[in-house]
C-alpha cells in the first residue's frame, strides 16, 4: 500500500514569508505594563542589577522615564513605590500618593497608572504586612485594613488601577468596598491573584529592599501560594474573581503557564502574567554570556505567556515591546 504519511509539515517553515503568514500568536505592545521603582531614599537614579534599562527612580527622573516610555508608544505602569522610613504597623503612604499625583498632573489620562499595593517595603522586618509581638504570624485583617487605607489614598492621587500583592485573604473585598464608599467605584482591581512564594523575587527585593529578614516568620511560604499546590492558587485566584478583581494575575510567569492555562479555562476576566524579576534577570544573564539572543529570548517568553493564555504581559522590557516586536524574526 502506497505510504500517505508521514505529512511534511516542514513546507510551513521553508522560509519566513510563510512563517509569517501562518503566525497565529500575535504579539501587540499595547497589552503591555512596565513596572517602575520610585524611591525615596535617592537622589539620582539608580541601576538595578539585572532588570536590564530599568532603575530605581527619583520622584522628577520617573518623568523623564515615563516620557521616554512614551515615545515608544508603552503609556502603561505598574508603579512600585519605595518610601524612606520603615515601620512596624503605623505606615505613611504619602510618598507613595505624591508620586501618582506628580505623574498624573505631568502626563494625565495619556498614561495609565497602576500600583503595587504591598506593605513589605514599609515594614521594618520585609513581610507583606503586619506581624504579631513574637514575629512568628503575620495578622491578616489588621493587614487588610492598611491595604484597604492605602488603595484609598493611591485613588485620590490619581491611581487608574489598584493591585494588591500582599496575598492576604479578604483583601480584594476590602479594597473594592473602601474604593466604592469614597466615590473610586471606577478604578481597576488587578489581583495578584495567583502569587506564588518564589525563588525568581531576588531583583526585585533588592529593589525595594524588600526581602524579610532571618529572625521569627523567615520567608513568605505562610501567605505566598505553594508552587507544589496549583488547585489552592487556582482555588484563591477564583475567589478574588468573586470579591470583585477586575484583572487576575499570575506571577511568577514562565514557570507557570500551566497555571495560567488553566486560569483560562475557568474565567473570562483578562489574565495578566508578570515575568518577574529573576526570570527576567536569568534572560538577561545568558544574553550577557553570548548564549542567547537577547531580545529573541525575551520575545519567545512572551510568545509562550500568551499561548497559554495571558492577555496582559508585565514585562521589565515592555517599553521596548514595540521596537522588539516590530521586527521580530520569523
Ligand atoms: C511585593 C511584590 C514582590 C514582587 C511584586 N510585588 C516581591 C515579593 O513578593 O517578595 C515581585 C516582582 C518581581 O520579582 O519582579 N510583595
Amino acid at each position: 500500500m502506497e505510504q500517505k504519511y508521514p505529512l511534511t509539515y516542514r513546507r510551513l517553515r521553508t522560509g519566513a514569508a510563510i512563517r509569517e503568514l501562518t503566525a497565529t500568536v500575535k504579539l501587540s505592545h499595547k497589552n503591555f505594563i512596565q513596572p517602575l521603582f520610585v524611591d525615596e531614599t535617592i537622589t539620582t537614579p539608580q541601576p538595578l542589577n539585572g532588570l536590564g534599562d530599568v532603575r530605581s527612580e527619583t520622584l522628577s527622573s520617573v518623568l523623564h522615564t515615563v516620557e521616554n516610555a512614551l515615545k515608544n508608544e508603552c503609556n502603561k505602569f505598574l508603579i512600585f513605590p519605595v518610601p524612606a522610613h520603615k515601620h512596624a504597623s503605623a505606615f505613611d503612604f504619602s510618598f507613595a500618593g505624591k508620586i501618582f499625583a506628580t505623574i498624573k498632573n505631568e502626563f494625565g489620562s495619556d498614561v495609565w497608572l497602576a500600583s503595587d499595593v504591598c506593605l513589605c517595603s514599609y515594614t521594618v522586618h520585609g513581610h507583606c504586612g503586619i506581624l504579631n509581638d513574637a514575629h512568628t504570624k503575620l495578622l491578616n485583617d489588621p493587614t487588610v485594613k492598611q491595604l484597604a487605607a492605602y488603595a484609598h489614598i493611591l485613588a485620590q492621587n490619581g491611581a487608574d488601577c489598584i493591585a494588591p500583592s500582599d496575598m492576604m485573604d479578604g483583601r480584594i473585598a476590602a479594597i473594592r468596598k473602601e474604593l466604592d464608599a469614597n466615590g473610586f467605584d471606577d478604578i481597576s482591581i488587578m489581583s495578584y491573584a495567583a502569587k506564588f512564594s518564589s525563588q525568581f523575587y531576588g531583583p526585585f527585593r533588592d529593589a525595594c529592599s524588600s526581602a524579610p529578614q532571618a529572625h521569627g516568620l523567615k520567608d513568605r511560604k505562610t501567605y505566598q501560594m505553594s508552587p507544589l499546590n496549583p488547585g489552592n492558587a487556582i482555588a484563591s485566584a477564583l475567589r478574588d474573581e468573586s470579591e470583585g478583581a477586575d484583572i487576575l494575575m499570575v506571577k511568577p510567569a514562565a514557570f507557570y503557564t500551566d497555571v495560567i492555562a488553566s486560569l483560562k479555562q475557568k474565567t473570562t476576566l483578562p489574565i495578566a502574567a508578570y515575568h518577574v524579576s529573576g526570570e527576567f534577570a536569568a534572560v538577561e544573564a545568558l544574553a550577557e554570556k553570548g548564549f542567547c539572543d537577547r531580545i529573541a529570548a525575551h520575545t519567545e517568553v512572551w510568545a509562550a505567556l500568551q499561548r497559554s493564555g495571558a492577555d496582559i504581559i508585565i514585562s521589565y522590557a515592555s517599553q521596548h515591546a514595540k521596537d522588539w516586536l516590530q521586527d521580530i524574526n520569523y
